[in-house]
């Protein structure tokens, strides 16, 4: 039986410290191999080994066993995590929606408690479609949206090297060839050079997104969906959003119906990620 990681430390680490123990953790991987990767705050660091180790006894398939060291910083949304436990090699291959996500999560940005936002993305897409996903990563968005709707064609563009090679590699993996295509480099450069409107475009890049609506819109073909990504304080979740896309569709001549308001996940204290949907119409 799995019992939660405090019972099982139960007299081994101080009663008082005790309560410090996280109850959630993400586990990114597979049954035959996975990490886990938790927050641990400053007073439970001369246990974190003990409390590695009841994680991995709980969890046979955990292979390692990851603290965050920072929060995610820089242009590809990584953060340190450091290794309290097992071992070295910590690439995995994550299963979501029948789909293979091969990652390290050590070197590019993934999450697996998106799942729900990617089923609820790729529900809305349509039969033949065409989708635009900015902001790739490995490509969940991709290869979930492709695998749910055979016919659709995605193109994914991600700028971190490593984030591209998977997305090529899980194209493979999950045999999407004919319907995705990978391209490495920065949003701003690849998307004007594609040639092609689409059905739809994806910003799934909140801390940001707002600074390539320029980039995005353009690529839409007329009554096209924007899907915009964005952080918002809760006593005003979706203002700010959707001001920043009717602004920037003013500028370019174009008409933004709002669609869609969908609070994703919380993301810090009362700070959430927010989604706006948006009809983008000429003007
Ligand atoms: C928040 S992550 C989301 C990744 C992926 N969509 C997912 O859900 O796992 C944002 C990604 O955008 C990439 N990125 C940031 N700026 C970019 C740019 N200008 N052009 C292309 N990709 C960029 C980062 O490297 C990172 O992988």
């Amino acid at each position: 039986m799995r019992r939660d990681l405090r019972t099982r430390l139960k007299g081994r680490i101080p009663e008082d410290l005790l309560r410090l123990v996280p109850r959630a953790f993400d586990i990114v991987g597979s049954r035959e191999k996975a990490v886990a990767i938790l927050e641990l705050p400053d007073e439970l660091r001369g246990y974190e080994k003990l409390i590695a180790e009841a994680l991995m006894e709980a969890h046979k398939n955990v292979r390692s066993v990851l603290a965050k060291a920072s929060e995610r910083y820089g242009v590809y949304r990584v953060r340190d995590l450091r290794l309290i436990a097992g071992e070295e090699d910590t690439e995995v291959i994550h299963k979501e929606a029948g789909c293979l996500f091969k990652l390290d999560p050590r070197r590019v940005y993934f999450s697996p408690r998106e799942a729900t936002e990617r089923g609820r993305i790729a529900e809305m897409v349509r039969p033949g479609e065409s989708v635009l996903v900015m902001f790739s990563g490995v490509g969940p968005l991709p290869l979930v949206i492709a695998k749910r709707r055979p016919g659709v064609h995605v193109v994914a563009v991600e700028i971190n090297p490593d984030a591209h090679n998977y997305c090529v590699e899980n194209i493979a993996l999950n045999r999407l060839e004919d319907q995705i295509r990978a391209i490495l480099g920065d949003v701003r450069e690849v998307c004007p050079r594609l040639g092609e409107r689409f059905d739809r475009v994806l910003m799934p890049l909140p801390k940001g997104a707002a600074s390539y609506l320029d980039v995005a819109i353009p690529c839409l073909r007329d009554g096209g969906v924007l899907h915009f990504y964005h952080w918002a304080h809760e006593r005003d979740l979706f203002s700010e959003a959707e001001d920043l896309i009717r602004a920037a569709a003013e500028k370019l001549d174009r008409r933004a119906e709002i669609l869609n308001r969908v609070r994703v996940l919380p993301y810090g204290p009362r700070i959430w990620k927010v989604r706006v949907d948006a009809r983008i119409e000429r003007g």
